[in-house]
């Protein structure tokens, strides 16, 4: 008997392989925008590789973490290499998820039957801004610690329970070395865990139900005799194959960003973290990073009210949750955006524009020009979601193919 047939008969390597790869058939028709979900997974796959090696020479503590990191760059072999791998791959996972959800958005991936997956890819989205918040304090620079100031003074903001909150995740009275090593404890061991755990429901979700492509059309419809959608090919060979390209062009511009230009002109690496923390001096401009800066420019465009933040802090915390519900807000008989109405389409870029908007704002010090511009984002940014059920209702459709065509 073979090794394999061994194996086999134990555990059932090989239906897994059939059932998600040789005989998974996916849509003949994804397009670029479906280089994302896999693109993802290489950039996770980096994170978990440089993140590791990174732990072995890092010292999780307030008198030791800064100086380690210069260590790491300055004396451990490739040192420099691994970090800058990390820190730029922290803002590619950002770059290919926001893309890899806006192709969602567009094809209307969220859709019955896919609520799950979609579900499933918010709680990883969120599970991320928590690892990418955890992870910006490690180096203990000065963004580090103001950056994570502000963050956890938000929590103080929420009514009667705010001040112990804050506190509670800190762990002392300011943000201390037992802040950042709960923070360590929980960036490298507890997050990681839940956000690989997540993704593999993510695409066992996925995989029950099937991809949806480009026309949004269902694939299983039209079967041949052996069961085989005809407007389906196998993932294995044909979708390997082909993201192989994506991962040979991506890994093109991540290594030109890796070796020449790894602070991202103070984006990836912001300038006030190369001094050590102090929290006897504030920053001059206290911004996070650029993936955050859409929800910090919300946060910044609502008044606060008798001196209390709590307004801003719900608008954010709405900006994100308001994501979850899109399966129940999007009321159109069709899925891809290919056949919505001309409001989808207007609505759908406004969006966009306006995420970018905010993205830009967040990131520079407010005027009150810059403050009122915010405002219109952020109340456009809502509009989206809010007006969803209605225009996606009110307007008319164009015809769905019934098959992919070619
Ligand atoms: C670590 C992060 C993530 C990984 C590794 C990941 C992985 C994947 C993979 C491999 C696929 C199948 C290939 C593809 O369609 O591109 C997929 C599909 C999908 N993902 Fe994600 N994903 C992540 C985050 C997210 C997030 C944040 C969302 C949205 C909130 C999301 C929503 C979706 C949807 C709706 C599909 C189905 C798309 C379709 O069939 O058209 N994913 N994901």
């Amino acid at each position: 008997m073979s090794l394999s047939n061994w194996i086999n008969e134990r555990l059932s390597i090989g239906r897994v392989i059939e059932d998600h790869l040789t005989k998974y058939y996916a849509p003949k028709n994804f397009n670029v925008l479906y280089f994302f979900g896999s693109l993802a997974m290489l950039v996770l796959v980096n994170q978990l590789i440089t993140g590791i090696w990174l732990t072995m020479s890092y010292e999780p503590s307030a008198a030791g973490a800064f100086a380690s990191v210069e260590y790491i760059m300055r004396d451990v072999e490739y040192g420099w290499l691994l970090r800058y791998l990390h820190s730029t791959g922290a803002s590619a996972f950002f770059a290919v998820v926001y893309l890899h959800m806006l192709r969602g958005i567009m094809y209307g991936s969220y859709q019955k039957p896919r609520e799950l997956v979609w579900l499933f890819g918010m709680l990883i989205y969120l599970v991320l801004m928590g690892e990418a918040f955890m992870g910006y304090l490690l180096p203990w620079g000065q963004m580090s610690y103001w950056g994570a100031q502000v963050i956890i003074s938000l929590f103080g903001a929420i009514p009667f329970i705010g001040p112990d909150l804050a506190q509670w995740v800190r762990g002392d009275y300011l943000i201390s070395g037992i802040t950042l090593n709960r923070f360590f404890a929980l960036h490298v061991i507890a997050l990681p865990i839940v956000l690989l755990g997540l993704i593999v429901m993510h695409i066992i979700a996925l995989h029950e139900v099937g991809s949806n492509n480009p026309l949004g059309l269902d694939i299983k419809k039209y079967k041949d005799e052996n069961g085989k959608p005809l407007d389906g090919i196998a993932f294995h060979p044909y979708y390997t194959v082909k993201d192989i390209v994506g991962v040979v062009v991506f890994l093109f511009v991540f290594c030109t960003i890796v070796f020449f230009f790894p602070e991202m002109g103070g984006f990836f690496l912001e300038h006030p973290n190369f001094e050590v923390a102090n929290q006897l001096k504030t920053p001059d401009h206290i911004a996070p990073v650029w993936y955050f800066t859409p929800f910090y420019a919300i946060l910044r465009a609502v008044p606060a009210i008798g001196g209390s933040a709590f307004p801003g802090v719900m608008a954010m915390g709405g900006a994100i949750a308001v994501l979850f519900v899109l399966p129940w807000l999007d009321r159109s008989p069709v899925r891809s955006i290919k056949f919505k109405g001309w409001m989808s389409k207007v609505w759908l870029i406004t969006f966009c524009v306006c995420f970018v908007i905010l993205g830009v704002l967040g990131a520079i010090p407010a005027t009150p020009g810059r403050t009122l511009l915010s405002q219109v984002c952020t109340v456009l940014y809502f509009a989206f979601f809010i007006l969803m059920p209605f225009y996606t209702r009110m307007e008319k459709t164009k015809p769905v193919p019934e098959r992919v065509a070619g």
